[in-house]
């Protein structure tokens, strides 16, 4: 039995204490967050703390969860291995390329820590299943890929949680915090891209310094083309796409359902993802899963889970989309960092 804590019972930490809650090899040890408020999201027996140190000292945990603003993401983490204990840290992985760097050189530094990601999306069962039928290599080499995020946030969501709107707290807007799975799953499918054009916007009047709505032409290493298209001012949260044009084979997850496309567009459904209920629709199931082979892995010395070096070319490709649409300019991408 593994002894769990979470630091942060904002949005997201729930989902976590769910799906701890529903793992019979792991017990809930403690809680943390600087807002006492937030103590009654869990019962009373179980320590609640406002100091996250305090807390690692005092429970000893095998693993913190970390659920707090970015800019917090890495000093907690580094700080909760050197007490001793495991991290599974929500995504992103760090606020820019140079933190995520020092982050991946501090875990491979520490190789009796685990340090897992929560970048859950690649364990859905559609993602899970394209990339099987990708490296399969049945359909022939991939061609082109699409990842689109036509989301809303309303003006209260940065303004009730205002880090979320902040640079230097959050680290960039609609990308790093809400599409950055689409991108680090269009690198997952379509693997390293090479170059990049990109336009980045505020289409929203919130008064936020955060970027609402990007759009990038990536340029893949081994050939494919490829568009993100991600905002947070449509109208709803629609469901995310992701099309994947093979040589003899075209796919498209929406919807959550992995299909097949015949040649006049029909749909042959492959997959579809589980659902946690509950929680928002565009969240997934994935949560769980991943939570669960990370304490596997603790057990099993398994390597299957998302570590912070995984987590960093999500990120690269988020400064370079930046730069891009700062600059107009094609920006390039370093071949060693692949
Ligand atoms: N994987 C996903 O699909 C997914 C979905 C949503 C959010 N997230 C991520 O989860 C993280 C949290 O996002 P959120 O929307 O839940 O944020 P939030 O603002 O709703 O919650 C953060 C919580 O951390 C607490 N906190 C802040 N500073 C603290 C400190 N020093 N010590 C202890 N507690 C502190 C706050 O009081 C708040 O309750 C972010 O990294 C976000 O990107 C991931």
């Amino acid at each position: 039995m593994k002894r769990a804590a979470v630091i942060g019972l904002g949005a997201i930490g729930p989902i976590h204490l769910a799906a701890i809650g529903q793992n019979p090899g792991i017990t809930l040890a403690a809680v943390c967050d600087i807002d006492r408020q937030t103590r009654e999201k869990v019962p009373q027996d179980i320590p609640f703390f406002t100091d996250y140190m305090e807390m690692i000292r005092e429970v000893k945990p095998d693993v913190v969860h970390i659920c707090l603003p970015h800019y917090l993401h890495v000093p907690v983490a580094e700080a909760a291995v050197k007490a001793g204990a495991h991290v599974f840290c929500e995504k992103p992985v760090a606020l820019n390329t140079a933190q995520a760097e020092e982050f991946a050189a501090f875990e491979a530094a520490h190789p009796d820590a685990r340090i897992g990601i929560c970048l859950q999306n690649r364990f859905n069962e559609s993602i899970e299943m394209l990339r099987d039928i990708i490296q399969g290599g049945e359909y022939g080499t991939v061609t082109g890929l699409k990842g689109i995020v036509p989301w809303s946030r309303p003006k209260s969501y940065y303004d009730e949680q205002p880090w979320r709107g902040k640079m230097e707290y959050a680290g960039g807007g609609c990308m790093i915090n809400q599409s950055i799975h689409t991108l680090d799953l269009l690198y997952y499918l379509g693997g390293p891209v090479g170059s990049l054009r990109a336009s980045v916007s505020q289409l929203l009047d919130y008064g936020i310094e955060v970027e609402d709505t990007v759009s990038a032409r990536l340029n893949f290493r081994n050939g494919a083309k490829g568009l993100f298209m991600a905002t947070n001012a449509n109208y709803k949260n629609e469901s995310v796409q992701i099309s994947v044009q093979m040589e003899k084979g075209e796919f498209i997850i929406t919807d959550n359902i992995l299909s097949r496309l015949g040649e006049n567009g029909e749909k042959e459904k492959l997959a579809e993802d589980a659902k946690m209920p509950g929680t928002k629709f565009y969240y997934g199931a994935s949560h769980k899963k991943l939570i669960a082979l990370f304490y596997e892995a603790l057990e099993n010395g398994s390597r299957e889970y998302v570590h912070v070096r995984d987590a960093v070319m999500g990120i690269r490709l988020i400064d370079a989309i930046v730069e891009a649409g700062r600059t107009g300019k094609e920006v390039f991408l370093p071949e060693n960092a692949d």
